[in-house]
């Protein structure tokens, strides 16, 4: 009898155990396509409840028995876990509430049994009274995939949505895309970005660029649109589109006169209106759970309001009452300069565009802002445009893809940046999050396996704002790498420490004290501090951020200058007004100093700059070589990937600091 049960015991928690915690690691090939998702299956679980993906996924891969229960008074996506029992109002609660119990037992926190067969409790494991819910009610990816299949800013291949064909012809020696909409979905790869996104509580999907074009709201790709919906909606995540404002102008609507067009899109004349209505009507009559629109109005040559002499908010709330009666949204972007405010310090333009417009907007009308003022550099001082608004819902918008901070070549973990963000605007400022996805066709997601970390915080800061950086840093790499191995922990502290310093460094070897937006001019990759080209707008230069002659640098955005400073909040206004407050991280984004002046440290600019563009490139040395030491915990194919990138960081690194310190030091002799 008792060898019976300790057989029994053995086959149903021992075995599990090692083979949900061992296996992985005896598997060399991995190639990062299954994400922070690395479970094996062990199936063995007895999952009771109702009948839904929660119970696939935990029926699969847990490794204790789950019963699931529906509690109608539990608030919308949230969860209660305790003593293996999960409940929460529905089945995506319910599936949120198992991914967290996957989570917790992939890193093992607890699958193992004391004797008795309880569970046990010693790291917090199934016994544990688990209660979470969201922050936000939206936690959407925004991805700048445009129908051809190409992805603006996009570093990890073509887009997983759109497919074009090659056209035969190129351009500048890369072939041209055309798009090609009879091309079919991928429909087990949205299922598996479905569930890497459930999985982090992301609910909610922009599927294409907000340069947008009006074809996306063509019958044929709304079609598309459906199917992707019909496979999201499992996973709770609702699409949304990014428009063209002027669509009505191209693009039949179903049942708006007779298929034909408008002549204009002036939001306030009656026939662009009613071709909203019919366009909303017609999408939400195959998808009757569309979230919305996501729009950017007269913004780097994209049509809006502004063409017909109106403004935003006549442009969004003729939107909103488009979408109003089906329950949508319209995700605003204030991401707009060049337009009504040409000619005026570009950083200051969203809250000059914006601030009088506050409270105009419909309710279902949220104004979507990057978190900082210019765009999505290594370090800017939060975006003011958070400050101005009291009365307007607001989002933020994050770039998962590394647009300016290495793309998928560099690895730097962005979460301590958002936080950043967030401990200059508060959470609850805020009715949700946006980030800018870094996903395409590679196999890795991602590009670079640690890029991946950057899609996987975003979605835990979108669950939860207040997470600590370290926090989901260690739990990825713990689901991505593992952490139970004998000798692996140390290794994992060493990466731990890589990622959270990965950020600084960048800021280091790419642009200290203050400057910014510095890249080569369209890639925005590499360094090109003396960019200067007559026939684009001056602030698209480099020339123009830095301002260097051979007296002095740094742009003045103070009440001598620019007067930037006084769209901040106090006491944010006067700290950064004032040279001897202002952050030095900050210095040269709000004052213009001589080349003699001396920082805290003693050191003049020049000297400053070569400590930090140092610092930067030796930071990396280290990630090389904690890498390199890593080897023999990590599989041989991640591993390679990642080696050879680093490898590349660092000569890229390398060559910032030499041509950054080359051109400021040809100013001061
Ligand atoms: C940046 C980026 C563009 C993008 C724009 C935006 O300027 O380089 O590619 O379209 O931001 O956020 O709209």
């Amino acid at each position: 009898m008792r060898i019976k049960s300790l057989y029994q015991n053995w086959v149903k928690w021992v075995l599990p155990f090692y083979l949900f915690t061992f296996l992985p690691f005896s598997v060399s090939a991995e190639d990062g396509h299954q994400l922070w998702l690395r479970y094996q299956p062990v199936n063995k679980a007895k999952v009771t409840g109702p009948e839904c993906i929660a119970a696939q996924e935990l029926r699969t891969y847990s490794c204790q028995d789950v019963v699931l229960t529906l509690d109608a008074a539990m608030e919308q996506d949230a969860y209660r876990i305790s003593d293996g029992v999960i409940t929460a109002k529905d089945e995506i609660g319910l599936l949120y509430g198992a991914y967290e119990l996957l989570r917790r037992q992939g890193r093992s926190l607890d699958c193992a049994r004391d004797d008795k067969g309880g569970a046990r409790d010693d790291k917090g494991g199934a016994r544990d009274d688990i209660f979470s819910k969201p922050f936000y009610k939206l936690r959407i990816l925004n991805h700048w995939d445009n129908l051809n299949g190409t992805i603006e800013r996009g570093y990890a291949g073509l887009s997983i949505f759109w497919k074009g064909k090659d056209s035969g012809k190129s351009f500048h020696g890369h072939p041209v895309f055309v798009e090609d909409p009879d091309q079919p979905i991928n429909a087990e790869l949205i299922k598996e970005y479905a569930r890497a996104n459930a999985s982090i509580g992301i609910n909610g999907t922009v599927l294409n660029n907000v340069n947008a074009s009006p074809k996306m709201l063509s019958a044929v790709y709304i079609n598309k649109v459906k199917q992707y919906a019909d496979i999201l909606r499992p996973y709770g995540i609702k699409v949304y589109l990014s428009v063209n404002f002027a669509s009505p102008m191209s693009i039949p609507a179903k049942g708006f006169n007779g298929g034909k067009p408008v002549k204009t899109a002036d939001p306030l004349n009656a026939q662009v209106k009613a071709w909203w209505k019919a366009k909303a009507k017609e999408i939400y009559a195959v998808i009757p759970d569309f979230g919305g629109f996501l729009v950017k109005a007269n913004s780097e040559g994209q049509p809006g309001p502004f063409d017909y002499k109106r403004t935003h908010a006549d442009g969004a709330n003729m939107l909103a009452d488009a979408v109003k009666p089906y329950g949508g949204i319209i995700m605003w972007r204030s991401f707009v300069y060049g337009a009504a405010h040409a000619g005026e310090d570009r950083v200051k333009q969203a809250v000059s565009e914006f601030a009088s417009l506050d409270g105009k907007f419909r309710d279902n009308v949220i104004l979507q802002s990057k978190n900082g003022p210019l765009d999505f550099q290594p370090r800017e001082p939060y975006a003011p445009i958070f400050d101005n608004i009291k009365q307007t819902k607001q989002m933020a918008e994050l770039q998962i893809t590394q647009e300016y901070l290495g793309q998928s070549r560099h690895l730097v973990y962005l979460a301590p940046m958002w936080q950043e963000f967030f401990g200059f605007v508060a959470p609850e400022k805020l009715v949700g999050i946006a980030g800018v996805a870094n996903i395409g066709l590679d196999t890795n997601w991602c590009g670079h396996h640690f890029s991946q970390a950057n899609w996987y915080a975003f979605g835990r800061l979108a669950w939860d704002p207040r997470m600590r950086s370290e926090d989901i840093a260690n739990e990825w790499l713990g689901l991505t790498f593992g952490d139970k191995e004998a000798g692996r922990q140390g290794v994992l502290e060493q990466l731990l420490s890589v990622m959270q310093r990965s950020r600084e460094a960048c800021v280091d070897y790419m642009m200290p004290i203050g400057l910014h937006h510095i890249f080569a001019f369209d890639e925005h990759y590499g360094p090109e501090p003396d960019g200067y080209n007559a026939h684009v707008p001056y602030e698209w230069c480099p020339v123009y951020y830095h301002q260097a002659n051979k007296d002095s640098i740094g742009f003045d955005r103070t009440h001598t200058g620019s007067n930037a400073t006084a769209q901040y909040r106090e006491p944010y206004c006067t700290l950064y007004d004032n040279i001897n407050t202002c952050p030095e991280r900050y210095l040269l984004w709000f004052h213009r100093v001589p080349w003699s002046y001396r920082l805290k440290s003693g050191r003049t600019v020049l000297e400053e700059m070569d400590y930090r563009y140092t610092r930067g490139v030796s930071e990396v040395e280290d990630f090389v070589r904690i890498w390199n030491e890593a080897k023999p915990y990590i599989d041989q194919q991640r591993w390679n990937e990642v080696q050879a990138r680093l490898e590349h960081q660092l000569e890229n690194a390398k060559e910032w600091k030499k041509v950054c310190l080359d051109y400021f030091g040809s100013f001061n002799k």
